[in-house]
């Protein structure tokens, strides 16, 4: 049942129960060819018969945040060769942020684009990753340092697919949801603390996110904010080579990056202190590679530098990123983010 359909400049966007049933999918494949790109670890749980339903071609990747990479995108676009793939072809992310980033970067550079949906199986793809059209690869230097700005024609979001999610993929998500509610919206934050609807904190936070990607689609300015407790967490999950999930790394992130907005006397500490409160849900532990000279190293090729310093996006109250003349992030000296770092080294 299709309960919202939501339409931007950008993106048109579905959400509901049993979506992958209806025949909203169908109707926008039209006569096209159809690839439909799966990750593989949901292969026989939903991709075999969407496949089937679209008569679509059907590829898989392997799972996994180390599948993110060059070699990847060039199997996937060497297979999309193999069955004959033109610029009518419709490509189909079906998985989580690492499906829906990979796929999507394919099909932007793919014969210079192919028409693209995604639709995202995991928390953290609904609420973060397949919303706003970043499409990324990761490197050697860096989490999604390579990719490109290319929004989807159409996200569709289930709910129902939320119903197999294993337990530790909530706390990937969760750690987004958070985030928002941390920079832009104290509500969502406090339907977080009394544990609210899952599906109402979902919309909430996808509404919000497609907020700020209306107003700035190409991260300008107010999109920065939600690099909020990234700059922190990509790095730790660089100084972990991948094996510290996403979720994790954010919500360490976001509370590091809150001691340092209370560090550098934005934030208040009663604030601060009910950040610290919910964090504490999260397993907060840095990985067992970290050093700091490693932490540093990767955060050199954080996206947000400039003239050579590090800029990080700050709050001054749960619900509010501070807008810096439009910037909304500073540059954050080795010396004041010192005590920041001995700090989170807390938790080693
Ligand atoms: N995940 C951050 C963004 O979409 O801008």
């Amino acid at each position: 049942m299709i309960d919202k359909i939501l339409i931007f400049p950008s993106t048109e966007l579905f959400l509901g129960n049993q979506l992958l049933k209806t025949d909203k999918l169908l109707e926008l494949c039209g006569n096209q060819k159809v690839v439909l790109v799966a990750d593989a670890a949901i292969k026989d749980l939903y991709a075999v018969a969407l496949a089937k339903k679209l008569r679509a071609n059907l590829l898989t990747i392997p799972s996994g945040e180390k599948t993110k990479n060059w070699d990847t995108a060039q199997t996937l676009i060497d297979q999309l060769f193999q069955v004959g793939c033109g610029r009518d072809t419709l490509l189909i992310a079906l998985g989580g942020g690492v499906t829906t980033d990979l796929v999507g970067f394919v099909a932007s550079i793919y014969m210079r684009s192919l028409p693209f949906i995604s639709i995202p199986t995991t928390l953290l793809a609904m609420v973060d990753a397949a919303i706003g059209g970043k499409t990324a690869i990761n490197t050697p230097y860096g989490k999604n340092l390579i990719g490109t700005m290319y929004p989807p024609q159409a996200i569709f979001v289930d709910f129902d697919v939320l119903q197999t999610l294993p337990a530790k993929e909530w706390l990937n998500g969760l750690a987004e949801i958070l985030k928002m509610g941390l920079i832009r919206d104290g509500s969502l934050w406090e339907m977080a603390q009394k544990n609210g609807e899952s599906s109402a904190m979902i919309l909430q936070a996808i509404l919000g996110k497609m907020q700020v990607i209306e107003q700035d689609p190409m991260e300008q300015g107010l999109r920065r904010i939600l690099n909020f407790g990234h700059t922190i967490g990509h790095a730790l999950e660089a100084v972990s080579l991948y094996k510290m999930p996403h979720g994790q790394a954010v919500a360490l992130g976001c509370l590091v990056e809150a001691h340092l907005s209370l560090q550098l006397n934005y934030l208040a500490k009663e604030d601060f202190d009910s950040i610290l409160a919910m964090y504490k849900k999260f397993a907060l532990t840095l990985p067992k590679t970290y050093t700091r000279s490693h932490l540093l190293q990767a955060m050199a090729h954080d996206k947000k530098r400039a003239f050579g310093q590090i800029r990080f996006v700050l709050i001054d109250q749960i619900g509010h990123a501070i807008p810096f003349d439009g910037a909304y992030c500073r540059s954050v000296s080795p010396n004041e983010l010192e005590s920041t770092l001995d700090w989170m080294e807390q938790w080693k």
